[in-house]
């Protein structure tokens, strides 16, 4: 594999050093630029590393804190990614951060594409950071495998922003950032623990069909240079 793997025993100690790396490029994003921008997956394994973030030390009110996807829920139900960023990340110093979540009043995600597209225009360009997660079934962003929509949001010159997602084996219909988003960022992080998520990497880095094991497509990907932090554990 052409991606480095940054190894650690612990999440805990991965979310320090991969907190840090994601403050220094945003950073470097700032010394150029007006706005930082970061896009931040869900589930559970980022909340020590947005508990980490929002500790750093950055001109956190320049920085806008957006979605790699989310699940068509309530902002304040239990699945809400939306909920998960308020309460782990938006806090300490990154309080001062600017959200900009994927929800919108739209019943559906699929009556929602253009609503969404135009809430997150600031991210049409170029995304600073972006930090995903994979499942089990290999799934990255939201790009589930066998979900009727994949072949369109997994378009590398893709011109959509996101892309409505209703997942064959998970809960709640999503919104995700398209694979051409995703390419665009300057600099990307996969985000996995334990041992079952580093089989389904080996198999993923193997040949096979992309619709298979999604994440293939930002592996074999050359932009962005995906970096990947992997922990034993929690
Ligand atoms: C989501 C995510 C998703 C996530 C993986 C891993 O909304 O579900 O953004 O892509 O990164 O499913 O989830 P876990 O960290 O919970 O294993």
């Amino acid at each position: 594999m052409h991606h480095p793997v940054h190894t650690f025993a612990t999440n805990a100690e991965l979310s320090q050093e991969l907190a840090g790396r994601i403050a220094a490029d945003l950073a470097a994003a700032l010394a150029q630029r007006k706005r930082a921008i970061l896009a931040v997956s869900g589930g559970s394994t980022p909340r020590p590393l947005f508990e980490a973030l929002s500790l750093q030390q950055l001109q956190w009110s320049r920085v806008i804190v957006t979605q790699v996807d989310e699940r068509w829920v309530e902002d304040d139900h239990v699945d809400s990614n939306a909920r998960l960023i308020k309460q782990y990340l938006l806090q300490n110093r990154a309080a001062a951060a600017e959200f900009l979540g994927m929800k919108t009043p739209d019943s559906s995600p699929f009556t929602a594409e253009a609503a969404v597209s135009a809430k997150l225009a600031p991210c049409a360009e170029v995304i600073d950071v972006v930090v995903l997660g994979m499942g089990d079934d290999g799934h990255t962003a939201s790009f589930f495998p066998g979900a009727a929509t994949l072949a369109r949001a997994l378009d590398p010159v893709g011109t959509e922003l996101c892309v409505a997602v209703r997942p064959p084996s998970a809960p709640h219909d999503r919104m995700t950032l398209s694979l051409a988003t995703l390419l665009r960022a300057r600099h990307a992080y996969l985000h996995i623990v334990g041992a079952a998520k580093q089989a389904v990497l080996n198999r993923a880095c193997g040949p096979g069909e992309i619709a298979q094991l999604p994440i293939r497509a930002l592996l074999r990907s050359e932009a962005p240079a995906l970096e990947i932090y992997y922990a034993n554990g929690n």
